[in-house]
């Protein structure tokens, strides 16, 4: 019985779904490969040196054409054909493999490392091999390694632009030297280890190498083959259809079209998930788009299943090595028959060289228009069987388990949210052209090309920032900044068909960008050919934010911009660089913004499976959703409680957290069993450094981590307590209540000083314990999360503002001037709320209002068009500071400041013991400072449109207008009047 069981689990994976009736996963079974986007790979040859001869060297990484225009890197090299690769040279003279790297920087020829490769046969077979990923290699010698080394001039691992790319590979042989080359292969880096490309290809071919005359040097570009494209023709019955759906999905991407029409307007379906639990499809109604014979279409693409994913090369070809496809077309005619066409590899098709030579979230699309697509054979049925890696990345679980795996439908999409259109144009080299579309965006572009000849190639390069002017980046001036790109290629190739009119639109890739850079035309296009389509989860803004102070704004639209970008299928940290994952500890944050500013209920809900997707058994939330792993601990895990709470009370969402339950609760167990210390009773989780506390906080090194971890804590316990209760699990409730009450006790006890209100350090670093902690970021949780009650609550506010009011230093002794944002991702989310809630708004309006850095208009003088992942990621007088790679210029955290303009400067704030306003309060607070003169704005809720506004006139009068939609109430609470009820309709005050 057991063993039909795990026959049966076996087989999941294999075994269609009811939705898909005998539909089967299909592709092509051929690889491709696009050497010159491909960072990670296992290269081997076998060679064998002839008795007269004692040196022969294997080249890879040949004619990057980033290395063959100094326009394209920033190493200040542009090197001819056959110049440019690394070297693997064994010399039996001095017994030694010697490591190369020719022509990636100035100094022309380098010797990286020189091994010793001890006592060997040199005039036997030897098979050298290189396991290269995202710059750094392990050598080795006929399967012995004999040490690795950093081939990247740019840097180590993965934030760093990534050299080299597989590109040419070959082999060099010196004058009068003779070898023999049995094999040359290249393979993935990361398991099932395909072959890529075999030089023999099945022949037994014997190559002997060499020349009396003269060096040969030998560089092939190994790349064949291209994204597959699938197709079904079909013919219906004569009769009238009534109506027809396309169910779909795929592993990796797809578009499909019907008639030479797009099947639905969404974009990379069927989004990411932790495919090998849930994985989505689509259902598209497509019955005005048939015809008597019919063609559909599927372009596949890598997606989020294959090719580069996360910071990590090694996580490259993440959920499997092969893009498949399923499908099924239910066409239904009036008189009840109907005809039904599925995936299967006997009625479909596939071809292996479309014009979408290769298309990588990370890498780009490289689409070529001169290819014709009639090359056809049969399609072959996908099986994942050989396909999935079998290992996990560091601490990210393994995929190839498929026990409990599922199909649902999609409940979200990524659609076009607008499109924008280059705002200038600057030709910064000679042919090299920089768009501006004016603003930071996540998408990619649409830009139409006329009069090119055929075959000529057009190369775009995507940038959030230009090199400033300033001293240390001269010669690069007005150049697109790529190192805060790192490994992602980020880089589109259009090859023309020669056609008069040609439209590019990438729409397999995704970029994180404002500037483009467009090289290979013959003069700069006009600024209205060069669209930006703006894609996101996000059709529309349920908010909207106004006021006196056209900084606030500026900061408001970049928080808009910001969530539009990283609101593509998952919460990411950033769209742009070679990472945009779903980091807990952003999305926690960023909630309670993300709910007022747009309905992400059924996006978020979706983000909770995936949450729950890669929980640990232990019940550990990851630090990322979906590909599980990371670091970050409880402030970053705490999404899965945060979350859905965020969704409840703004929703009235019950039922995701119906559906969450069970792993919040199983999330508080793993917390209250792995991390505590017996000894002090301090919440101290792993002890490591992956532990993060106010991650970018200028002043986090002053901090007690635990203090933040048992104050989201206790957040978490207050949450849970209350789920509990609402759900009725009674008993759950109790218990969470008993244990809130505790670890309240607990924090006063042990992190706050009675008499001053000061925050002072627990026994987690023994040196510290009991000495002030006394910073802003200290303050702000306790008060946020009412640790902290009475007299005590007060002393705390005064030493809060006291950090506020004064200078302070950062952890790199920076000095500050008065009224400056200290806190990191975690506290700034919380800061000005506590400032309400606390009677000092003027303090939060004067925090807002500050431009000096660090604040959050800082940025915006700077130039800002989004929230940067650092409130200096730029400045006018020191640039990047240094921090030229991990730098994002498009990260929602710091944009938490968000729900208290809605909440607080509007006033419209939920009253969480009536979720998804069946009630709401109004509680406006113009700012006493006097600074902001007015402010207002909406919020859409499912009762319809709250409005509210304030002004304050030249005499100091301020005047209130309100809307109440029908079907709820709200209570006004003004500045020192007793509060109102006000039914639906319009007031003004
Ligand atoms: C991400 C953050 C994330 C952090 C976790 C960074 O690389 O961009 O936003 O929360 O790692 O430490």
């Amino acid at each position: 019985m057991k063993r039909l069981l795990l026959y049966l689990l076996a087989l999941v994976p294999y075994l269609s779904f009811a939705q898909f009736a005998d539909a089967k996963w299909i592709g092509s079974d051929q690889y491709m490969l696009y050497s010159n986007y491909l960072p990670q790979f296992r290269i081997s040859w076998t060679v064998q040196l002839d008795k007269k001869s004692d040196r022969l060297a294997v080249l890879f990484g040949g004619n990057d054409p980033r290395l063959m225009n100094s326009n394209m890197n920033i190493l200040g090299v542009e090197c001819g054909k056959d110049e440019s690769y690394i070297k693997l040279e064994l010399d039996a003279a001095s017994h030694r493999l010697n490591i190369w790297r020719i022509g990636y920087t100035q100094k022309g020829r380098e010797l990286l490392k020189s091994f010793e490769t001890g006592n060997i046969d040199f005039y036997d077979r030897h098979a050298i091999e290189a396991h290269c990923c995202l710059g750094s290699a392990d050598i080795l010698l006929d399967g012995r390694k004999l040490g690795d080394v950093v081939l990247n001039p740019m840097g180590k691992g993965g934030d760093y632009i990534a050299f080299p790319q597989l590109a040419s590979i070959g082999y060099e042989m010196e004058v009068g030297q003779w070898a023999t080359i049995h094999s040359m292969e290249v393979r993935n880096f990361r398991s099932p280890y395909a072959v890529l490309y075999d030089y023999n290809a099945g022949r037994k071919i014997i190559r002997k190498i060499g020349n009396k005359k003269k060096t040969v040097r030998v560089l092939i570009n190994p790349s064949h083959g291209t994204m597959p494209l699938l197709r079904c023709q079909f013919a219906l019955k004569q009769k009238p259809v009534k109506n027809a759906t396309l169910t779909a999905a795929a592993r990796g991407i797809y578009k499909a079209t019907l008639n030479g029409q797009r099947v639905g307007n969404e974009y990379y379906a069927p989004g990411i998930s932790q495919y090998n639990k849930t994985h989505y499809y689509q259902q598209y109604d497509v019955t005005e788009m048939l015809e008597k014979e019919n063609s559909l279409y599927v372009q596949l693409a890598e997606g989020w299943w294959a090719g580069g994913m996360t910071f990590s090369g090694g996580n490259w070809n993440y959920f499997g090595d092969q893009l498949a496809f399923i499908g099924r077309l239910m066409v239904r005619y009036e008189d009840g028959d109907s005809t039904v066409i599925t995936t299967q590899p006997d009625s479909w098709e596939v071809c292996n060289l479309s014009k979408v030579t290769y298309a990588s979230m990370f890498q780009g699309e490289v689409y070529d228009n001169t290819v014709t697509e009639d090359q056809w054979r049969k399609a072959s049925e996908m099986t994942l069987e050989g396909h999935l890696p079998i290992e996990g990345g560091g601490t990210q679980p393994k995929v190839d388990d498929y026990s409990s795996f599922r199909m649902e439908k999609a409940t979200t999409q990524v659609g076009l949210h607008a499109k924008l259109q280059a705002k200038s144009v600057n030709e910064v080299r000679p042919g090299v052209y920089v768009y501006d579309m004016g603003q930071n965006m996540a998408g990619f572009p649409r830009v139409t090309i006329r009069n090119l000849r055929e075959g000529q190639q057009v190369t775009f390069r995507y940038a959030e920032v230009l090199y400033p002017d300033l001293p240390e980046y001269e010669e690069y001036k007005g150049t697109l900044m790529l190192e805060n790109i790192r490994a992602a290629m980020a880089q589109d190739i259009f090859i023309s068909n020669g056609d008069s009119y040609e439209v590019f639109t990438p729409d397999m890739t995704l970029h994180g960008y404002r500037y483009i850079e467009i090289t290979g035309i013959n003069e700069p296009l006009s600024l209205s050919d060069v669209e930006g389509m703006v894609v996101s989860s996000i059709d529309r803004f349920t908010a909207d934010f106004e006021c006196s102070n056209p900084l606030v704004n500026r900061l408001w639209q970049n928080i808009q911009w910001s969530m539009l970008a990283n609101f593509i299928s998952m919460p990411t940290d950033c769209p742009q660089r070679n990472e945009r994952m779903g980091w807990s500890g952003d999305i926690s944050v960023f909630s309670r913004t993300a709910v007022n500013m747009a309905d992400v209920d059924a996006f978020l809900r979706k983000h909770m499976q995936a949450i729950r997707d890669v929980q640990t058994p232990e019940g550990r939330f990851p630090d990322i959703a979906p590909i599980g792993g990371g670091f970050g601990g409880l402030l970053w895990g705490s999404a899965g409680i945060t979350v859905p709470w965020e969704c409840w009370l703004q929703y009235a969402d019950r039922d995701i957290l119906e559906e969450h339950y069970e792993a919040m609760k199983a999330y508080i167990d793993y917390v209250d069993s792995h991390y505590f210390d017996a000894a002090t009773g301090l919440l101290v989780q792993e002890r490591q450094w992956g532990d993060l506390g106010d991650w970018l906080g200028l002043e986090d090194g002053k901090n007690d981590k635990t203090l933040l971890f048992e104050a989201y804590y206790i957040y978490d316990l207050d949450i849970m307590r209350q789920t509990a209760m609402l759900l009725g699990k009674d008993a759950d409730a109790k218990r969470y209540e008993r244990r809130l009450k505790k670890r309240k006790q607990f924090f006063v006890d042990t992190y706050i000083d009675q008499e001053t209100g000061k925050t002072v350090f627990s026994a987690f670093d023994p040196n510290r314990k009991g000495q002030p902690i006394d910073i802003q970021g200290s303050y702000v949780l306790p008060l946020a999360f009412n640790i902290v009650e009475g007299s005590l609550r007060q002393k705390m506010v005064e030493r809060l503002v006291e950090s506020i009011e004064r200078e302070n230093t950062t952890d790199n002794g920076v000095r500050c001037p008065f009224y400056s944002l200290m806190t990191g991702f975690i506290t700034t989310a919380w800061i000005s709320r506590v400032l309400s809630d606390n009677g000092r708004s003027d303090l939060a309006y004067r925090l807002l209002q500050q431009e000096q850095y660090p604040s959050w208009l800082y940025p915006v003088t700077q130039g800002a068009t989004t929230i940067w992942e650092r409130l200096n990621s730029y400045t006018h007088t020191a640039g990047f500071g240094g921090n030229n790679s991990m730098n994002s210029f498009n990260h929602y955290s710091f944009g938490a400041v968000g729900q208290w303009l809605i909440n607080r400067c509007l006033g419209i704030e939920r009253d969480e013991t009536k979720p998804g306003f069946q009630h709401f309060i109004l509680r406006p607070e113009p700012d006493p400072t006097g600074k902001m003169t007015f402010a207002r704005g909406h919020l859409d809720t499912c009762y319809g449109r709250i409005e509210s506004s304030w002004q304050r006139h030249s005499d100091g009068i301020v005047s209130y207008h309100f809307v109440v939609p029908d079907g709820t109430y709200a209570t006004l609470v003004m500045p020192d009047k007793s509060p109102l009820e006000l039914k639906p309709g319009t007031y003004n005050y």
